[in-house]
């Protein structure tokens, strides 16, 4: 492997991001987990789904590490909340982590101006791009769910989640899916 090209500052951070991204994986199998437990299928379908972008996520960055002679630095993962309230506190627990999400992916951004890094904002911006999507769809949900208090209600939700937050993103970045 050649010598790194990135510079501490932004190793830093894209490593710390790797690990939060794998992290958050992890939490949003629980919330499947969670989900399908209650006989949420369609919450739990879209959870899981959460979960395998979230560790293309964690890939992509490693890629990147790679590519610029750099080895990935796996941590060990953080346990997840696996009780919860109700579908109120998943999908706020959902928006939470999604917003910590782009907190990280700011502070790679801000790391990668910094030092000047212009390899690293170019893949930062297809991230942040994401995450404004992704903290979209978090906040529909938090809202569909308050709206739909009672039971017949939430079983109709379960139904329809899948399509109601993934047309969202299709709309956004032209048809391609995420
Ligand atoms: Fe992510
Ligand atoms: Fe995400």
């Amino acid at each position: 492997m050649p010598d790194s090209t990135i510079k501490p500052g932004v190793l830093k951070e894209l490593q710390r991001q790797v690990n939060q991204e794998l992290g958050a994986a992890h939490a949003y199998l629980a919330l499947a987990a969670w989900c399908h437990d209650q006989n949420l299928k369609g919450f739990a379908r879209y959870f899981s789904t959460q979960a395998k972008e979230e560790r293309e996520h964690a890939q992509k960055f490693m890629d990147h590490l790679l590519d610029r002679g750099t080895m990935p630095r796996l941590s060990a993962l953080p346990e997840p909340k696996t009780d919860f309230g109700g579908l109120a506190d998943i999908a706020q627990q959902a928006l939470s982590m999604e917003q910590s999400n782009s907190a990280g992916v700011n502070a790679c951004y801000a790391a990668a101006v910094r030092d000047g890094d212009v390899a690293a904002q170019v893949l930062l911006q297809w991230f942040v791009t994401e995450q404004v999507e992704e903290e979209n769809w978090a906040n529909e949900m938090v809202e569909r769910v308050e709206g739909a208090n009672c039971a017949g209600g939430l079983s109709d939700l379960d139904r329809h989640i899948e399509r109601y937050l993934t047309e969202n993103g299709m709309n956004a970045n032209g048809g391609e899916g995420k």
